[in-house]
Parts: structure tokens; C-alpha cells; sequence
């Protein structure tokens, strides 16, 4: 969702517009099911998965989160070749009742909505610097300004969210965001179109700062779960920083003082949701939470508050 005008924006901090054009977005009246053809996938596609999971595995080993790790190591994610869908829905489908929906691309808020109030979770099957990936925007410019794309990947949608939904407990907030989200589109209080974009803002921030680039306080108790000691003061649990090594990096890097690129600040919802990010950087800023449960019971809480009412 890019930035509208819209006449409450004067309430959120740091509006930014974060360019979409270009991309593809698909909707429900599109045809946005695209199966993954496994037999498809060439020699130069694992490649690509290999070098990104490798460079990230003893990295995600010592500082990711226990859901996290403990999600990845009874799914069939290799590390040298691309995931089979196939393999790994009906795992996940046993643990939770989630399920993989293999999609076209980008999808619009409403059908993301929908889909995750199914217990599906949309993915992707084409990884980026690819010939495939390549191909599809041949002779479109979706790059903005930053040379950056929202464009989703196999790699950020499996590798970096698909664990997660092994735990129930975070399945259930997975499926309550994705009713909500589902529930301030169908406007049953009446409150016009203005603030139905306001309140999908507010989740979309809420989303981004929690499970998309979220910390967690490491409060010791995880070692046990890793190869090497975690020898910072955060676990990562935001799937967007799962997936990225640089991001990975700047938290070591920030925590250590060894850098002061990024800052770390306690999570508070109100704030959070008031928040617009750039998704074109290295994020400034990373909230920490003290728990997941913490996460959980402050979402439902407050859930008021993605009702702003004017
Ligand atoms: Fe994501």
C-alpha cells in the first residue's frame, strides 16, 4: 500500500512515499493462483536460494528467534536448493492449519486479508536476480527512486515467514491480524473510506514493525537452541530481517556499538501504529518486544485502536 493523501495522515510520523509502481498487484478478480512447477526450477535458481540461505544459516543459528529456529528444523527448507511447496504445506497444515497458497505475485490488502482469514499463507515462487524474476518485468521500470522493489521472492516469503507458522500460538495472531485486516475492509461501523485507509495503515504498520522487523529482549533463556551462544541483547523474530543479511548484520553491528546507523526502542503499539517505515533502507529504528506473548496480548488489547473512528 503505497501513501495516499488521505486527511488523517497528519497523525502518523514520518510519512514516506514509498513508491509500488510498476508492480504487479493482483487481485481477486485476477488470476492470482499460480502453482509452483517444481520439476521448473533450474540449476541457476538453487543456486541463488543456496548462496542467500548459506550466508544467513549460522547467522539466523545464533541470533534468531526460538520459534523461529525450532519451526525451521522440522520443515523441508534445504539449504542448496529451492522448497517444494508441496513438502512443506501439509506440515504445516498438521501443526497449525495453515497452508501454502503458491501465488502470482503482490497481492492487494483485501485479498491478503482474505487469504490469511483462510489460514493461507500466501508465497511466491520466483526468487530474485533471476531470469524468471527478470522476465516478468521485462521492459517495466519497478524499481523507485532507491532502486528498491516490494516485489515479493521465494526466499523472504518461505525462508523468512514459513517457520513461524509452525507455532500456534503465533498462527492464531497470524490468523487474528488477517480477520481484522479482513474486518476494518468490509467497514461494518460505517466509517467511510478515508478511515478505512487510515485503519489499514495503522495495521500495515503494526505488521511491520512487529512481525516483519521486529526484536525480541534476549533475555538468555534460548542458548540452549543454538550452536554458538547469542552475545547480543536481542533475538530476531521479524521475518524481514530474517531474510535479509544486511539487515542481520546492522543489528550486530548496532548492538555492539560498533555502529549507530539504527536505533532500539521499546515496543509500544501506540506509537507503532503510527509509524510509517521506509522499505527501501536498512531500517533507523527496530521495536523490542519482552515476549512473544507480550505481542499477543497487547495486539488483542488494543484492538480498538485499528478502529480510529476521526
Ligand atoms: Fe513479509
Amino acid at each position: 500500500m503505497g501513501i495516499q493523501k488521505n486527511k488523517y495522515n497528519y497523525l502518523f510520523k514520518n510519512m514516506i512515499p514509498n513508491s509500488i509502481e510498476g508492480i504487479k498487484i493482483y487481485g481477486s478478480k485476477d488470476q492470482y493462483i499460480k502453482p509452483q512447477y517444481y520439476d521448473d526450477v533450474t540449476n541457476l535458481e538453487n543456486r541463488i536460494w543456496s548462496e542467500l540461505y548459506q550466508k544467513l544459516e549460522f547467522l539466523l543459528d545464533q541470533y534468531a528467534s526460538k520459534e523461529y529456529l525450532l519451526g525451521l528444523r522440522t520443515l523441508p527448507i534445504p539449504n542448496n536448493m529451492f522448497p517444494n511447496f508441496k513438502l512443506i504445506s501439509p506440515l504445516i497444515e498438521n501443526a497449525t492449519g495453515w497452508t501454502l497458497l503458491s501465488v502470482a505475485g503482490f497481492l492487494d490488502e483485501d485479498l491478503f486479508f482474505e487469504i490469511n482469514k483462510q489460514r493461507r499463507f500466501p508465497v511466491t515462487d520466483i526468487i530474485r536476480k533471476s531470469p524468471r524474476f527478470d522476465e516478468k518485468y521485462s521492459g517495466v521500470n519497478i524499481l523507485n527512486k532507491k532502486g528498491y522493489t516490494p516485489e515479493p521472492d521465494i526466499f523472504h516469503d518461505i525462508q523468512g515467514h514459513i517457520p513461524f507458522l509452525m507455532n500456534n500460538k503465533y498462527a492464531d495472531f497470524m490468523y487474528e491480524i488477517g480477520v481484522l485486516g479482513f474486518e476494518i475492509i468490509k467497514d461494518e461501523r460505517k466509517l467511510g473510506k478515508d478511515l478505512i485507509y487510515h485503519n489499514l495503515k495503522r495495521l500495515q504498520n503494526f505488521a511491520w514493525w512487529t512481525y516483519e522487523y521486529g526484536l525480541l529482549d534476549n533475555k538468555g533463556l534460548t542458548d540452549s537452541f543454538r550452536r554458538v551462544d547469542n552475545d547480543i541483547k536481542f533475538e530476531v523474530y521479524g521475518s524481514g530481517i530474517i531474510s535479509s543479511y544486511d539487515e542481520v548484520k546492522n543489528i550486530i553491528e548496532c548492538s555492539k556499538g560498533l555502529s549507530n546507523r539504527s536505533k532500539f526502542l521499546k515496543y509500544d503499539i501506540e506509537e507503532v501504529i503510527l509509524t510509517c517505515f521506509d522499505y527501501s533502507h536498512i531500517q533507523d529504528r527496530y521495536y523490542i518486544i519482552d515476549s512473544m506473548e507480550s505481542l499477543y496480548s497487547s495486539f488483542r488489547e488494543n484492538i480498538e485502536l485499528f478502529y480510529f473512528e476521526g
